[in-house]
């Protein structure tokens, strides 16, 4: 493990920038860094990483800019670019998917590393449009019953909030939930039928 030819916050700073490059370049093909207006500026949007690599980054530099969007139907519509960002960035990861899942791509917009850029704007994909109304369904399912719900547990530890996630879980589609046979539902352990 100790590998004396590289101090340890040496080390740690590697491993943090490697970490932080794949992440951004799985995440968002236009903001891979060899995508990145100039790659000597990435990372783009994350805050900076924690530890040695973020102390000795340097000065700070000003975060990047985002076009604010122009095709918002479900979402508040005066978020800026950077906030809707962050929220796809969300759905992303808890569907487990790319932007180019639900985002066409653009032929005519080619960037600098030949690949076409993605037209976050249009609604050519079906993806984005049934996310369209899968946020409606959790706008209304979180605000009208979760809450309510969650107003009468009170008593209890808080819940886990209720995201794309709860039951994506990294899948586009939800898997379906089997319960593990060689464990009865809890308490009908004693019931007719549940001996195992
Ligand atoms: C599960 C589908 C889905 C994924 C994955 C997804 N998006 Fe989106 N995106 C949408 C939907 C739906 C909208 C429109 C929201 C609305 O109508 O209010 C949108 C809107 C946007 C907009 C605003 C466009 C405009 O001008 O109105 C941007 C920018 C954007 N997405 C970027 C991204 C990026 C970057 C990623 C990858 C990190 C991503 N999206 C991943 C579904 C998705
Ligand atoms: C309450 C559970 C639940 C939540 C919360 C939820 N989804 Fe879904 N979602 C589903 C189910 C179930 C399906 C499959 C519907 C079908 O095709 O039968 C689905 C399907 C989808 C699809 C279509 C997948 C495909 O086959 O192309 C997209 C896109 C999607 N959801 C996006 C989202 C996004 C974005 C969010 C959060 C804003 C979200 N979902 C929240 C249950 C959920």
């Amino acid at each position: 493990m100790n590998r004396p030819f590289l101090p340890f916050p040496a080390r740690i700073a590697l491993l943090a920038t490697a970490l932080l490059a794949a992440t951004l370049a799985a995440q968002d093909p236009q903001s891979a860094p060899s995508a990145a207006p100039s790659p000597a500026s990435a990372p783009a949007q994350s805050e900076p990483a924690p530890g040695p690599a973020g102390q000795n980054a340097g000065a700070p530099r000003p975060p990047r800019e985002y076009p604010a969007p122009t095709n918002l139907k479900v979402l508040p519509k005066d978020l800026t670019g950077a906030q809707v960002r962050e929220i796809m960035q969300g759905w992303a990861g808890d569907l487990g998917v790319k932007c180019d899942t639900c985002h066409a791509v653009d032929p005519k917009n080619v960037g600098p590393n030949g690949r076409p850029r993605l037209n976050y704007a249009s609604d050519e994909k079906d993806e984005k449009l049934m996310a369209r109304i899968m946020y409606q369904m959790w706008e209304v399912d979180k605000k009208d019953y979760v809450a309510r719900v969650a107003e009468m547990d009170k008593m209890d530890e808080p819940a886990a909030p209720l995201t794309c996630g709860t039951c994506h879980r990294g899948h586009l589609d939800p898997e379906k939930y089997t319960p593990p046979a060689e464990h009865p539902p809890q308490g009908m352990e004693n019931m007719p039928g549940m001996q195992h």
